[in-house]
């Protein structure tokens, strides 16, 4: 698979503990499912990066949940698999591997940060790739974040029974460090969205978030950037379908966005 530069393994602690604490809360029943295979289904993180911290974050916030989760962290840097490998211990092992994951199928996979460096065109057959290793039914998320993770927007592609993944939806979260406009999440758009051209179902998206996020400046000249979003979620809610209302997503900085039939 060619990379457009050479891939960089940067990462650092905590950057993407808000995907972490929005898998426990939302995808709680995907985490405790227990029957045939998924009893020992791992959650896979691919793309590991230069030091395994996120990898141990998810491990340690996830486990909170299921204290039996397998955990593997994948990279296809042999020197970063190794520079993990020290950090390996009960159900949590790092292999050297790509698109195509081996060993049990998973209920989760993240590829974070990894395919910025891949041409657009290459992404469906590679989120098919990863998706092949998912039990029907399970999770891939695929996206990016800024350095700190105050800026993130991950995909949610649900494996069909018939193992094809499903454009399910996205998730855009911030801590609010870099202000806020809904337009700060387009430069962190997965691969495969970052083109939003007038005309698309992702430019009516910005556009109605853009006007709701206006309406709630204008009712709340003096409030906090937070509750001014939460009040942008509302007003975005009344002129799309899809967006999830869940109180403990919009009090922690997230959007869920589930359009009608997937996203485009
Ligand atoms: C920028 S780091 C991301 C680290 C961490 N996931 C994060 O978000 O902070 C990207 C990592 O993906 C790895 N990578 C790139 N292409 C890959 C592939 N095809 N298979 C496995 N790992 C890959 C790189 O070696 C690098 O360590």
């Amino acid at each position: 698979m060619p990379l457009l530069t050479p891939s960089r393994g940067r990462t650092a602690p905590g950057r993407l503990a808000a995907l972490d604490a929005w898998v426990c809360h939302a995808e709680r029943a995907l985490l405790l499912r227990d029957d045939g295979a998924w009893a020992a289904a791992p959650f896979v993180d691919l793309g590991l990066g230069d030091t395994p911290a996120t990898t141990l974050e998810a491990a340690a916030a996830l486990r909170a949940v299921r204290p039996d989760l397998a955990v593997v962290g994948v990279d296809h840097d042999p020197a970063r698999v190794a520079a993990a490998l020290p950090f390996a211990g009960a159900g949590t092992t790092f292999v050297v591997g790509g698109f195509d994951p081996a060993g049990p199928p998973a209920r989760l996979i993240r590829a974070f940060n990894v395919l910025r460096q891949y041409p657009p065109a290459e992404l469906p057959a590679i989120h098919a790739r990863l998706g092949a290793g998912l039990l029907p039914g399970g999770l891939l998320l695929e996206g990016t974040c800024d350095a700190t993770g105050g800026v993130l927007v991950s995909h949610l592609l649900r494996a069909g029974p018939d193992g094809i993944l499903q454009r399910e939806g996205l998730v855009f979260h911030t801590d609010f460090s870099r202000g806020f406009a809904p337009l700060l999440f387009r430069d962190r758009l997965p691969r495969d969205l970052r083109r939003v051209a007038p005309g698309t179902a992702l430019f009516a998206f910005f556009a109605a978030w853009n006007a709701a996020w206006n309406e709630a400046r204008a009712a709340l000249p003096d409030a906090p950037d937070a509750a001014r979003f939460a009040a942008s979620i509302t007003g975005l809610a009344a002129r799309i379908p899809g967006i999830d209302l869940d109180p403990w997503l919009v009090a922690h900085g997230h959007l869920a966005w589930r359009p009608p039939g997937g996203v485009p």
